[in-house]
């Protein structure tokens, strides 16, 4: 993770967190455990808590508790309640920062901790549907501190949506099925970041790959590059692998359940377990056959066709594969670094200068998309990584682009 090693080095000697205590629910990996080096040398002491029981690798957790400056709440496979027991225990570190991933922490934090609130200077949401989340807290002016959402950022949504997610969950797929893509009909609801790349990958092995959408912009998007758009009512019948990635729930319920061919396999890519609809297929299903593979359940219905859920419906890539590769993390959690340090300091050094709309909004309880400036600082990193370089505009390109008296 080159670039996280960059900011690492120049976090260690400008300390841009110095005495301050940072509370993390993030996927506790070693990617994660990059990240918080790279904040502990810049002087955080981090408590950090899984953002999903499934994901946690005990030892990677193991080894960040015995480093200084850090402490460690998760285990993998943990129930839910000892989960938010976790969060909690992160939460008693009483932080200045707060680092989520999919909300639990930033809602826990105003739900039942609200006493801490106020000590608060920000905090960085990985998430879409955790910004999601946040967004509504905002609205109804419920959000005690600026949030920004990490994935609102153009650098983001191109490496680790569309390019991370959509090999990582077709990888998570094949490792839980061993099966062949080519000729399947796919079909992937959602066309984000995610469902694109996903769409395009699936394609790419050679599927035949059907895009549902509630989205008209999207929808036309998916039909421009060539994929056929229908709802999910007439997508199911031909369905022999559905994936979702909507961030929305209940996208494939009991109605399509009815209707999907025998041995159909359901995957799900979106940050909640929701979007398949588990409690109607336990309900439908006469015959429940766990683990008929590694992270493949069997659900018998009663007309004897069988439906194959992935990852017991939660985000296969992470819990049937390793996630995104190092490479995609290392560039979102580069944003997400850079961005804490931003509100470390108020929207100062040293974080890259940002708008002046953007320091407006700081003190506001608002959630902020990724400051321009930060963006494009992690896109040059990255690039640098890869030994890339490119053209800068000459002084007589600056003073063409930006007057408006020079016409053609
Ligand atoms: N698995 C991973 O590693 C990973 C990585 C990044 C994001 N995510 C998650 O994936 C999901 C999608 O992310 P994104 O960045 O593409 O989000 P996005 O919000 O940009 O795109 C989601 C798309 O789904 C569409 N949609 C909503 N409800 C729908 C429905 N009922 N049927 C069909 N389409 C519907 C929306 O119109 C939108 O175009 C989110 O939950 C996000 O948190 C997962």
């Amino acid at each position: 993770m080159p670039v996280l090693g960059m900011l690492r080095a120049s976090f260690a000697e400008q300390q841009p967190f110095a005495g301050l205590r940072i509370a993390a629910c993030l996927h506790v990996t070693p990617e994660t455990a990059v990240l918080v080096r790279t904040l502990t040398a810049g002087g955080a002491q981090v408590h950090l808590a899984a953002s999903n029981p499934l994901s946690t690798q005990d030892d990677i957790a193991a080894a960040l508790a015995a480093e200084p400056g850090v402490m460690v709440q998760a285990r993998s496979g943990v129930d839910r309640g000892t989960y938010y027991e976790h969060i909690h225990r992160a939460l008693d570190g009483h932080p200045d920062l707060v680092m989520d991933d999919g909300g639990d922490l930033v809602n826990t934090l105003h739900e039942a901790r609200a006493e801490l609130i106020e000590a608060v200077r920000g905090g960085c949401e990985a998430t879409s549907s955790g910004a999601a989340r946040l967004r509504k807290m905002a609205a109804a002016g419920s959000l005690g501190f600026p949030v920004v959402a990490a994935d609102v950022s153009a650098t983001r949504r191109m490496i680790d949506h569309k390019y991370g997610t959509g090999q990582s969950v077709l990888d998570g797929i094949l490792r839980a099925t061993n099966t062949l893509v080519a000729g399947k009909t796919v079909v992937v609801a959602g066309f984000g970041p995610c469902g694109s790349g996903i769409a395009e990958r699936a394609r790419g092995l050679g599927a035949q790959v059907i895009v549902t959408e509630v989205d008209p912009v999207r929808a036309l998007g998916a039909i421009m590059q060539g994929f056929r758009v229908m709802p999910m009512s007439t997508a199911a019948p031909l369905a022999e692998l559905v994936i979702t990635a909507t961030g929305s729930r209940e996208v494939i319920g009991a109605a399509e359940f009815a209707t999907l061919p025998d041995g159909a396999m359901l995957a799900n890519a979106g940050h909640f377990d929701v979007e398949i609809d588990m409690g109607a297929l336990a309900a439908e299903a006469t015959e429940v056959n766990l683990a008929v593979r590694p992270h493949a359940d069997e659900y018998v219905l009663a007309d004897g066709r069988r439906l194959i859920v992935l990852a017991e419906g939660r985000v296969v890539n992470l819990v049937a594969g390793e996630g995104n590769p190092a490479a995609v993390m290392d560039t979102s959690f580069a944003i997400q670094a850079l961005a804490l340090a931003w509100l470390a300091c108020g929207g100062s050094s040293p974080g890259p200068q940002a708008s002046s709309e953007h320091l407006s909004q700081l003190t506001a309880g608002r959630v902020l998309d990724v400051p321009e400036a930060i963006d494009a600082q992690v896109a040059g990193l990255t690039l640098a990584s890869l030994g890339t370089r490119i053209d800068a505009l000459t002084d007589s390109q600056l003073r063409y682009l930006e007057s408006w008296r020079q016409g053609s």
